[in-house]
């Protein structure tokens, strides 16, 4: 069984000088097609699942495709993360079905919608901390609330996310708190807030250093060297995908992702995970469309599917290959939770303040 932990892979990764990319897990076949791109890249893979994504499989489901990925490719590494967890108890249910990672987003309250008071988030994050590690298992913290540079609005999608107006320095994460953040917590991976929104609208235009603050990621890396930091709302929204979509019955107005340039730019300051998962739903999605136009007598679902699945893995393909995860997975040999959890305690992994 090849299933890593959060801190071990990124450690890797930082140690190499690569970023992963942290691909959302919808259904079956986004599950597949991510596996597929990493076989042939030869990658570590690093999956994640959301509440809502958790609630729409079921948890049983969920577990053992997670488990079946581990099983059909037991020469990959693969990391089984919770995706923006909202309290202690959706971490500790993660942690009981098998992940080996779990984010604690106490950047907002545990509705996932209220931006939260800086304490709330040190106690609620170190918490979990706590509980995780003395399993072995990673965390993820987030500090700053996600939201546009541009408007000034939080983001809200699929119900999660604060839903209105904030301050310019309420979207942008502290690099001191941060590293007070980290001290206090002692989290494996710290999310930032750099100007980057879940889903497609993320910007108006392509989008430059006022509004995709990537002097912010240097200036956290510069104080915290060694603490991994982590993209939310790194999709790039491609303009292929945005095409396809439009082509083919869509309607989605013109926008902006994340360049990978910048992204490329992020992994040489220390951004090592990189969320992906509207890139991954317009490639399924816009193959759907297009299948389902040009054959319109078809009700065949494998047939509606298959599109869709071969356009996700070249997408992974391409993430695997320009974070430079590709190559790296048998480099890496996985360590049981147990053994992490003696690290842990042995002080070997310690990120907070002695
Ligand atoms: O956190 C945002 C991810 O894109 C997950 O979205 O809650 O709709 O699965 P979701
Ligand atoms: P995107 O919506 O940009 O794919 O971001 C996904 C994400 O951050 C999941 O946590
Ligand atoms: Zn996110």
């Amino acid at each position: 069984m090849a299933l890593i932990t959060l801190r071990q892979l990124l450690d890797h990764a930082g140690e190499h000088g690569y970023g992963m990319p942290a691909f959302n897990i919808t259904n079956l076949e986004t599950l597949q097609s991510v596996m597929e791109a990493a076989d042939k890249t030869n990658s570590p893979v690093l999956l994640q699942a959301s509440r809502t994504a958790r609630i729409y499989m079921d948890d049983i489901f969920l577990k053992h495709m997670f488990m079946a990925a581990v099983e059909r490719y037991p020469h990959l590494p693969i990391c089984l993360h919770l995706d923006h967890g909202n309290e202690l108890g959706t971490c500790m249910s993660a942690m009981e079905m098998g992940f080996s990672s779990v984010m604690m987003d106490g950047s907002l309250e545990a509705d996932a919608k209220t931006p939260s008071e800086y304490d709330y988030n040190v106690s609620e994050t170190a918490s979990v901390v706590e509980v995780a590690h003395a399993r072995g298992i990673s965390v993820e913290g987030e500090l700053g609330v996600l939201g546009s540079l541009e408007t000034g609005m939080g983001e809200k999608e699929d119900g999660h996310g604060f839903d209105g107006m904030l301050e310019r320095n309420k979207l942008l994460t502290d690099p001191t708190e941060a590293m007070d953040f980290v001290a206090q917590t002692g989290v494996d991976a710290l999310a930032v807030a750099c100007g980057t929104s879940h889903g497609a609208y993320k910007f108006s235009r392509r989008p430059n250093g006022d509004i995709l603050a990537m002097d912010v990621i240097e200036k956290i890396h510069a104080k915290l060297p060694d603490t991994h930091l982590v993209m939310h709302g790194a999709s790039g929204v491609p303009q292929y995908l945005q095409d396809l979509i439009n082509a083919h019955g869509g309607d989605m107005p013109q926008t902006f992702g994340v360049p990978l340039e910048e992204i490329e730019r992020g992994i040489k300051s220390g951004v090592r995970k990189i969320n992906i998962d509207t890139d991954i739903r317009m490639a399924m999605s816009g193959s759907m469309r297009e299948f389902l136009q040009e054959n319109r007598s078809s009700f065949d679902i494998r047939a509606i599917l298959k599109p869709g699945r071969k356009r996700v893995v070249d997408l992974c393909i391409e993430r695997n290959e320009r974070f430079g995860c590709a190559g790296q997975a048998e480099k890496i040999k996985p360590l049981s939770l147990t053994q992490m959890a003696e690290r842990y305690t042995a002080g070997i992994l310690r990120t907070k303040a002695a």
